[in-house]
């Protein structure tokens, strides 16, 4: 459920129409929906209600400083992977003892800093990684609270480049040194075992998968506790899919509560969730102009001005977005095929391929749905592009939370050797 819907003709976020925002802060920009957002953040919540439970939202997917403060407004904590992530996360008011720390390569001074905040735990993933962890906690006087990412060796996820729980990925410590690496943990000051940790893949459509995995977990659980280490809270990951266009049916959160709550029962845990798409994912569109259109022997190429530099999805996953004119068509528009592609010059610049739509035009505005995780975020300057803005709505009101920067600003950060000037 998002707020994206057509009024009188035209697309709105909530009660903004798009073409307001793009007639003021220029294209391409992304819109994401305050009340969506919320409303996400809530679903989980409610659905997990009654129990110990931390929703830490993984910033990753959306890390700008409103949509933090909004998601820290319903309670959200966070789930961060570096340390400009975890002061993403102080400066939105998301308190440190919400905070859980996962990735495969934190550096010293990452974890001194996550030390100095009194994070709520750590999630390490290799044997090395926790001798360093032990290191940097002793020489700042504090004892790391961590849980270990184990990998299940479950396959999951909606492709392969983000599949993390199969044996052979880089994430996790294998299945079959987890108990080594706890007997670790109890020889080493400066560290000290208080769960388990695992994250099998993202945009997994299937609860399946994850139970298995889970129930894996809980079978570690007793394990541990059996060899005497206090566990007392599961970090089950993120990766619970959204539809990105219709047909998709992924589980709802509460099937993958309910779920959780079944594999979980009567084991005495906190449960730590990391969402990261499945809050934001439909809370964000991209909306682009459409420059012109070329037509060629086999194809319409639908040139926009938005690019993979934008949103990287289609180029790296080959991920669908659905693409809808910002003012609304009859529905016997005629239906024209289109490659509607970007202004880089690469191949994979490529919003679509053979999308049929209603015929458009330069100058028209479309939206790329379902952008606001993984959106923003990966976002680059590439062929010299500004930034894309960002803009939060909420209700009838939007404000902007990144501006588009302008050339100098682009340039701010670069020097000229004493050769060259
Ligand atoms: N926790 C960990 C340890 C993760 O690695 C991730 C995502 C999450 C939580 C959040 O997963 P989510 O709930 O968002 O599925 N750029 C890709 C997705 C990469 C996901 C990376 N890890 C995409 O655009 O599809």
């Amino acid at each position: 459920m998002h707020h994206f819907n057509y009024k009188q003709g035209r697309l709105h976020c909530e009660d903004v129409a798009l073409d307001t925002i793009a007639d003021d802060v220029g294209t391409p920009v992304y819109v994401y929906s305050s009340a969506t957002l919320r409303r996400h953040a809530r679903v989980i919540a409610d659905a997990f209600d009654g129990m110990s439970c931390l929703i830490a939202y993984s910033v990753k997917a959306n890390g700008n400083l409103g949509v933090l403060k909004t998601l820290a407004a319903e309670g959200c904590g966070a789930d961060v992977v570096s340390g400009g992530e975890l002061m993403r996360a102080r400066k939105a008011g998301i308190p440190a003892s919400k905070i859980v720390f996962s990735g495969v390569g934190k550096t010293r001074s990452e974890m001194r800093l996550a030390l100095e905040e009194g994070i709520h735990q750590f999630n390490i993933e290799s044997s090395a990684e926790l001798g360093v962890l032990a290191a940097v906690a002793k020489s700042v006087g504090k004892t790391a609270k961590v849980a270990v990412r184990v990998n299940p060796d479950v396959a999951a996820g909606g492709h392969p480049n983000i599949s993390t729980g199969k044996a052979g990925d880089k994430f996790g410590v294998p299945w079959n040194e987890a108990r080594q690496a706890y007997a670790q943990i109890a020889e080493t000051d400066g560290v000290e075992a208080v769960g388990v940790d695992v994250h099998i893949g993202s945009q997994i459509d299937d609860i399946a998968p994850m139970r298995a995995a889970f129930e894996k977990v809980m079978t570690l659980v007793t394990d541990l506790r059996a060899d005497g280490h206090d566990i007392r809270r599961v970090d089950l990951g993120g990766g619970l899919g959204i539809p990105y266009k219709s047909g998709d049916n992924p589980p709802p959160p509460s099937a993958y509560a309910k779920m959780i709550r079944e594999v979980t029962e009567g084991m005495g845990l906190e449960v730590i969730l990391e969402p990261g798409r499945v809050i934001a994912g439909n809370a964000g569109v991209l909306v682009t102009e459409a420059l012109f259109v070329k037509p060629a022997p086999q194809r319409n190429f639908l040139m926009v001005d938005a690019g993979m530099n934008d949103l990287m999805r289609p180029a790296l996953y080959q991920a669908h977005h659905d693409i809808l004119p910002l003012r609304e068509r009859g529905a016997d528009n005629e239906q024209v095929r289109y490659d509607i592609v970007g202004p880089i010059c690469e191949s994979t610049d490529k919003f679509a391929a053979e999308r049929d739509m209603p015929r458009i035009e330069g100058g028209d505005r479309l939206a790329v749905m379902s952008a606001g995780a993984y959106g923003a975020v990966l976002s680059s300057q590439y062929n010299a592009r500004p930034l894309v803005p960002e803009v939060l709505v909420d209700g009838d009101r939007y404000a902007v939370i990144r501006r588009r920067p302008d050339f100098d600003e682009m340039i701010a950060l670069e020097s000229m050797p004493d050769w060259l000037s």
